[in-house]
Parts: C-alpha cells; structure tokens; sequence
C-alpha cells in the first residue's frame, strides 16, 4: 500500500510491480500520477487516522510505503505491531515528518553538525530565538514541505512576517517554528543511502541540486565534492538512517560550506532530485534501488553508469486537464529524455514534468545540466481549452 502517489510514487509503483507485487495506491485525489499505473486505489485524508486505520483493515496490506510526510504517522507503531512492514519503519516515517524530531535527533543525539538552532512558540520567543542563532537564520514551521511557510529574517523588520508567512504556511495546527542559523553554503547535495535487512549500508554517487521557490530547480549527478567531505557526509547519514531504524532508500541532504559539511534534513524514501537517476546515471534508479530494499532482495552494487542532469517542467497557471506543448523540441535531441507525471490538476509552480539529459561517465557535467534547463523551458504547460 503506497501512502502518497505522486510522481516518484509512481516511478516506485513501475519498479515493484516488475518484481511481481500488487500495490493499492492512495491519495488525496483521484488520478494521482501513482494511481495511473497502481492495481488498485484509494481517496482518503491521510491526516485522519480512522481514514487510515479503514483502508489498512480494508485492504490488509503486507508493507505500507509512504510516499509523502503528510500522514498521521503516528497510526504506524500501531500497523507495525500488527506485523505490518512500514517503509522503511515507523520511526523513520513519524520522526521525518516533524523537524523538531529529527533535527533533535541528528544534533543532540547523534551529534552530527547543523546550523545552529532554536524553536519558538510565539512572536515573542521568535524575536529571542533570533537574537540567539544572529541573522540571517531561516525560519520554518515545524511540519511543511517544498519550502511552505519558510522564510529568512535580514532584518529584525523581518521577524513578525517570518511568524506570519510560518503560521500560514504549515501543515495541521502546531504553531511552533524552528529558527536555524543561515548556513552560507557553497553547494548542496542529496546522498542517496540505502539501508538493507542485511545490514549493508550502500551509498550512490552524491547529486548536485539548486533550490529556489521551495523546490529544486534542478540535480545533477555527480555532484562536485571533496573526498574529505565525501567521507564526513557518509558518516552522518549511516549514523541518522541507523539510528531510524529499517531498510529502504533515502534522501540525506547536506550543506557543504568551507567549515566542513552540514546536515539539513533527509527522507525517509526516494527524493526529487533523485530522479536524475531515471537517466540511466546507475545500474538502478533510486526507485529500484527502494523496490529491492523494500522488499528484501540482495543489492550487491550500485555502480555510476552515466552523468546525468534532470531539469523541472512547471506549469504557470491554475487549471485542469493540462496540454504540452514543445516536448518535440526536446526529444529531437539525443542523450535526451522527458518524464510528464499526468497530473490532472495544474496550479502556478506545480511540478508537473522533468527534462533527463545524460552522456558519458567522463562528460562535461555543467554542459550536461545546462541542456536540461534550457531544453526544459521549451515545454509549456497550458489548460486545455474548452
Ligand atoms: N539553515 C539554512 N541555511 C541556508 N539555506 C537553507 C537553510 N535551511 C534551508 N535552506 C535552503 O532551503 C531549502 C529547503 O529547506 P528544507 O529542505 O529544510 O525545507 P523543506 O521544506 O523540507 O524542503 P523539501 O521538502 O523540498 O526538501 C534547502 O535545500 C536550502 O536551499
Ligand atoms: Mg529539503
């Protein structure tokens, strides 16, 4: 059963059904990118645990895969003991959704490096969260995604919007925010980990990724980066997947400043800017790479078979039943490949389709990101008329 069937849901869906499973695809929405290809689906709220707990009795699932942070995690202790396999555990899946959790987690816990940080409750604790990490710091709720509800305070002007935009932009209703540190950043990557019953944790080669607006921009792979820093950055996901507990594949997120590596945050499953591996970039794509983990099926290698870039395809305005224009322009070219996800709904900024491009292991990696994103922009995203 796959909680959450967007795009990277349904590149997973494609993965385990080649290895003989039957997946039930779930989503808020009817014809969710995951539910195109899934044997089965289901609308529900996924916040609401009763919701979860029907569908689950319903369907009797042997794993649940989430797909998404958006679930009332909580529900997935309960599923375990039952004897139901949660990807890639149910402590991963709550502890990720919640950045109090893991950052807690990662920073007094284990220890690793991060920006310096603090929570608030209130205006009030805000301005003296401020005052302690200094400015610039970047303010986010402590549940939302894709940048929803975050902000950065320059200015102490700054500092009753960052509470504002936080409180409009979170996900259910806990106010509180954490205040971290602006890390200035030279760069920053993904390392895919992937975590094995057999105990054997397995590293991709590092992704190289830009955001802007909340979402990446676009990733490439490989990513420039020291083996020093390579090494430090292994060590904190081995230590922050280990500690989560299971087996699957996931997205650690790192800051490399000159200070040394920082560890961001990470999911507990494929990642977006992961999907330049559906470039052919590996032996497995990251959602293969899941599948076999998921399901317990020996991985004896990852090996880097390409460079690769992807690029996103955004749609600009709101509207349903989405036409694209320009995808000849793209695939005129060769070492050139497109994802369009079928989303039923369009709205400013969704993502709505990915441009691959790719060459030799030996290739100019800045040529091969630049021809995603240019050729990525000749694909327009319009509403079908009436
Ligand atoms: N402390 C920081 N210093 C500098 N930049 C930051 C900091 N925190 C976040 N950013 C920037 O904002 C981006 C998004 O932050 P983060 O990953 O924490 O948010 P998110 O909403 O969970 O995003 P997503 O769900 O898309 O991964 C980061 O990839 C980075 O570019
Ligand atoms: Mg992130």
């Amino acid at each position: 059963m796959l909680l959450g069937s967007g795009e990277l849901g349904k590149e997973f869906v494609i993965a385990v059904q080649r290895l003989g499973q039957y997946v039930i695809a779930v989503d808020s929405y009817n014809d969710a990118p995951a539910q195109h290809v899934a044997n089965e689906r289901e609308v529900i709220n996924m916040l609401d645990g009763a919701e979860l707990d029907r569908i689950v009795a319903k369907h009797k699932p042997d794993i649940i895969v989430p797909e998404i942070e958006a679930i009332r995690t909580e529900r997935f202790y309960g599923y375990e003991q039952q004897g139901i396999r949660i990807v890639p555990s149910a402590k991963a899946a709550n502890f990720t959704m919640n950045r109090k959790a893991i950052r807690d987690l990662a920073a007094k816990e284990l220890g690793l490096r991060t920006a310096e940080y603090r929570y608030a409750n209130s205006l009030k604790e805000l301005q003296l969260a401020v005052a302690a990490v200094g400015m610039p710091c970047v303010v986010k709720p402590l549940m939302s995604s894709s940048g929803k509800g975050q902000s950065v305070i320059r200015e102490e002007a700054d500092i009753e919007k960052a509470w504002q935009y936080a409180q409009s932009g979170k996900r259910g209703d806990q106010s509180e925010v954490i205040v971290e540190a602006f890390v200035k950043f030279n760069s920053e990557i993904t390392l895919l980990t992937v975590t094995q019953d057999s105990g054997m944790t397995l590293f991709c080669t590092p992704i190289g990724h830009r955001q802007e607006n909340g979402d990446y921009q676009e990733s490439w792979q490989p990513a420039a980066i020291s083996p020093l820093h390579l090494e430090e950055a292994k060590e904190m996901a081995r230590k922050v997947t280990s500690a989560l507990t299971g087996a699957g594949l996931w997205g650690v997120e790192f800051f490399l400043a000159d200070e040394g590596v920082y560890f961001s945050e990470l999911s507990p499953r494929p990642h977006d800017t992961g999907m330049v591996t559906l470039a052919g970039t590996q032996n497995l794509s990251e959602f293969e790479l899941h599948a076999r983990a998921v399901l317990g099926l020996p991985i004896p290698e990852i090996t880097h078979e390409r460079n690769g870039a992807s690029a996103v395809i955004l749609a600009d305005e709101e509207g349903v039943n989405p036409v694209y224009t320009g995808v000849e322009q793209v695939l005129v070219h060769p070492k050139t490949d497109i994802r369009l996800f079928g989303k039923p709904l369009m709205r400013p900024y969704r993502r709505m389709g990915i441009v691959l491009t790719y060459d030799k292991p030996d290739a100019d990696i800045d040529v091969i990101k630049q021809r995603a994103v240019e050729l990525a922009k000749y694909v327009k995203v319009k509403p079908a008329k009436a």
